[in-house]
């Protein structure tokens, strides 16, 4: 089949994001004049080694934040967030966190995880985060359509939870948690190596 966005895909479920998965999923803290805030963004990745960079994409709006979400409208406040990776375990505690609460009320009650403050920014991260990354935004950009932002943002420190290294290299401890499309989620534990050509 093949089919224009404006058009259309007449299928039951939208494919679009099936197709690009799949995805890490920032699960990220932030903190604002009302509080503290945490949520799951899957359009999340990273995109330079040096300095170490990262972006996420916000898509639509909430009644009491005009035009985004808590998230990005926290970002907009402090200029800083903290995106914490979670792994195979953290699953259910990342999914309690997805839902729209009016702002100023912290999910990190809601998914019963413990918010411990950042080294460099003023934001919490998540304690049981397999990875935490804090960050300065760079730049709020607005992207095509309504209520579409990318965030990016440079790293300005990393915690790494000490069961998730294994002989200096760093591997979930109950395997990465990634986005498919839908409601689907995957674990990835059965990894493989291969060279590159010369
Ligand atoms: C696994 C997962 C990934 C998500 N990814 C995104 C995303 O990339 N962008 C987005 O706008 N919403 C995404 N959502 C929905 C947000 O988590 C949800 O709208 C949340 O209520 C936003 O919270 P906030 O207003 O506190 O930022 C995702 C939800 C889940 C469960």
């Amino acid at each position: 089949m093949f089919y224009r966005p404006e058009a259309g895909h007449g299928l039951p479920h939208n494919p679009w994001n099936a197709i690009v998965a799949p995805r890490p999923i920032g699960w990220i803290s932030t903190r604002g004049r009302l509080g503290d805030n945490l949520a799951p963004y899957s359009f999340f990745n990273a995109t330079a080694y040096v300095p170490p960079q990262v972006m996420f994409a916000s898509t639509g709006a909430k009644p009491d934040r005009p035009g985004t979400k808590d998230t990005v409208a926290q970002v907009a406040e402090s200029r800083v967030f903290c995106i914490n990776i979670a792994d195979g375990a953290l699953a259910q505690a990342m999914n309690a966190s997805t839902s729209a609460q009016p702002a100023g009320v912290s999910e990190f009650d809601l998914a019963g995880v413990t918010a411990l403050p950042c080294e460099t920014i003023d934001c919490a991260r998540v304690a049981e985060a397999a990875a935490s990354i804090e960050c300065r935004a760079t730049r709020i950009i607005r992207q095509a359509g309504e209520a579409n932002h990318v965030v990016l943002g440079v790293v300005t420190g990393v915690h790494i939870r000490p069961d998730c290294l294994q002989d200096g290299i760093f591997r979930p401890a109950t395997g990465w948690l990634a986005r498919l499309g839908h409601n689907d989620y995957c674990v990835v534990t059965d990894t493989f190596s291969m060279d590159r050509p010369a």
